[in-house]
């Protein structure tokens, strides 16, 4: 969702700020918009795609900017939407990150005063009601924390003075962080945005104010009013390049990345879990949270550490962790999964969970976000930037991590340790030529289908909620997953002649392989178009109409088995003419409730 980009320093930043932008398109974003200091304020805005135009072009040029990509939520997509919103008292123009939740109550309280609106956002709140502290003769600092105060929900702002030079943020909830280099200060809603210029950063707590001034910065916490030592962190990884090489989209790089990324999850020693697993022995039950994709890793995780290791793990949607709060105890441990690790939701319940006294685990792909700064115990899935907004290599590392953390609880470290790495042999198997060719047909036989059912049971049928989610997301196709067992109470109404039902079928040795090709004839028995994925050597290959073959690895081959469903949505969205990378009405960081 919204992203913020600003730079000040020695350094022309208007091609920075603009790099810094397309960087964080990945969140995801419908406007943007750029502000130049020089001399006076001058701004660009636009709808759609970040890309060069004449107007942009002209733009005056200087080495004091703020940039940002906007996600809708106040007021349509519109020029006069997009950020920054400039000031008409003042010479400020501001850029926010969040939802002002008492928009309505500020605004009207405005518009009693007859303040007047340029345009439909709760940013505009902001700057009016700033400009309305300056007219009481404050300083611009003193106006921005005294409406700032006045704010109700999660909200980051970053303001650019013409009169002080100076670029002023505050942060709360929404992700803040600022880059160090030798030319000048980068500040920005993640690291990964201003990674090629360095891997120094700042990482800013809530309410902190940054006041940023040719290259020189102070903090300010707005809640203790208290000034701040400036304390840098050097982030162990710095990527200079985020490109596709030579795929024609970020899904299917990162599909393929899955040959490597699953190692790189794993790639802890023992000693380093032993802190996490020790802390889980003694502790009492073990919830682990996500939402979305992370979501359903969490329920993996869970699962793999009930089936393995015998412990009492609950998986809990985020935005659904109200349900058990009454029942957590002090003693407990949460394990919060997220790819951004900013998600709002997330977020929420980490703090709810830590209110009660628990250790909080974390496991999160980008560096230096909010949820590992809340956690006891970080843990990174380094699977280096996932751009598309499906989620496909972060999934597999997540549920990869979850096991090996399984296998040391068990102490079967070595043993987790040699079957990932078969795993990950068995992977590179699924990008052989003639496997994909025979996944392709899969997804053309679902191009003019309405409606496709994905059936798993056990340490798959997570794997079949994730199946659907992925096909979902980029095909617009209604795909339901489901367990199994669910068919014969309900769902089996739905099949007709030629719904097609995908089966994730385990090892003939599984205590749910029977059940699974039961499932398999009842369904066709009503004439559906069967898919079976699993190993091809299975027995009973002959009821699927297509097989796609995934190598079985004893407790661990569910990780694999994901792969096929993000190839079937990969190439039915290619073939439907979708937008892959981007996915209509999607964000890959879910900064807000
Ligand atoms: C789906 C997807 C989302 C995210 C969810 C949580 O492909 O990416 O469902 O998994 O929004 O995001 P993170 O993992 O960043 O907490």
């Amino acid at each position: 969702m919204c992203g913020i980009f600003g730079y000040s320093g020695e350094k022309e930043c208007n091609d920075l700020i603009f790099e810094g932008l397309k960087r964080l398109e990945y969140r995801g974003y419908d406007s943007w918009g750029i502000a130049i200091l020089n001399g006076k304020i001058h701004q660009y805005k636009n709808i759609g795609e970040i890309k060069y135009d004449k107007m942009l072009q002209k733009l005056q040029k200087g080495n004091i900017g703020i940039g940002h990509t906007r996600w809708a939520t106040h007021g349509g997509v519109t020029k006069i939407n997009a950020h920054p919103h400039i000031s008409e008292v003042g010479g400020f123009t501001l850029v926010q990150n969040g939802i002002v939740e008492n928009f309505n109550e500020l605004k009207s309280s405005l518009l009693k005063k007859d303040v007047h609106f340029v345009s439909e956002t709760d940013t505009e709140v902001i700057v009016r009601l700033i400009e309305l502290e300056l007219l009481k003769n404050k300083s611009l600092r003193q106006a921005i924390i005294t409406v700032f105060k006045k704010l109700k929900g999660r909200n980051t702002i970053a303001l650019l003075s013409n009169n002080d030079k100076k670029i002023y943020a505050v942060r709360n909830g929404s992700p803040l962080v600022l880059g160090i280099a030798t030319d000048g200060i980068y500040i920005a809603s993640d690291t990964l945005s201003f990674s090629p210029a360095t891997n120094e950063a700042v990482l800013l707590d809530d309410f902190d104010m940054v006041e940023i001034g040719g290259k020189n910065i102070s903090i300010f916490n707005i809640e203790s009013n208290q000034f701040k030592p400036v304390k840098i962190k050097k982030l162990k990884h710095q990527f200079n390049k985020i490109d596709k090489g030579n795929f024609k989209h970020f899904m299917l790089k990162e599909i393929v990345d899955q040959k490597e990324t699953i190692l790189f999850a794993t790639k802890y020693l023992r000693k380093e879990l032993l802190p996490l697993t020790d802390s889980i022995k003694k502790g009492g039950r073990v919830y682990v949270i996500g939402a979305g994709t992370a979501g359903f890793s969490a329920g993996q995780i869970a699962y793999f550490l009930r089936n393995i290791a015998n412990i009492d793990a609950q998986e809990v949607k985020s935005y659904e962790f109200e349900q058990y709060i009454s029942i957590v105890k002090k003693k407990d441990i949460l394990i919060a999964i997220s790819q951004s690790g900013e998600t709002a939701d997330t977020i929420e319940a980490i703090e709810a969970f830590k209110k009660k006294g628990c250790k909080i685990a974390s496991l999160v792909n980008m560096y230096g976000t909010t949820i590992s700064r809340l956690s006891d115990f970080e843990f990174y899935t380094n699977s280096g930037p996932e751009i598309c907004v499906a989620s496909t290599k972060v999934f597999t590392a997540q549920c990869a991590w979850g096991y090996l953390l399984t296998m040391t609880l068990d102490n079967r470290f070595e043993e987790g340790k040699k079957n990932l790495s078969i795993l990950t042999k068995s992977i590179s198997q699924i990008f052989l030529k003639s496997r994909l060719e025979n996944i392709k047909r899969v997804a053309n036989k679902l191009k003019n289908k309405e409606h496709a059912f994905i059936l798993g049971k056990g340490e798959n049928s997570y794997i079949a909620l994730e199946g659907a989610l992925k096909i979902k997301e980029i095909s617009y196709k209604h795909v339901e997953g489901f367990a199994a067992g669910e068919l014969k109470h309900g769902v089996i109404a739905l099949i007709e002649k030629g719904t097609p039902v995908l089966s994730i079928i385990p090892s003939e040795n599984s205590r749910d392989f029977n059940d699974m090709i039961s499932a398999v004839e009842q369904v066709k028995a009503r004439g559906a178009l069967t898919v079976g994925i699993g190993n091809d050597k299975s027995s009973k290959r002959e009821i699927f109409d297509f097989y796609i073959n995934v190598s079985q690895v004893e407790n661990v081959s569910s990780i694999a088995n994901v792969i096929p469903f993000q190839l079937i949505s990969y190439y039915l969205s290619v073939a439907l003419g979708n937008n892959i990378d981007k996915p209509r009405n999607l964000a890959k960081s879910v900064t807000v409730k």
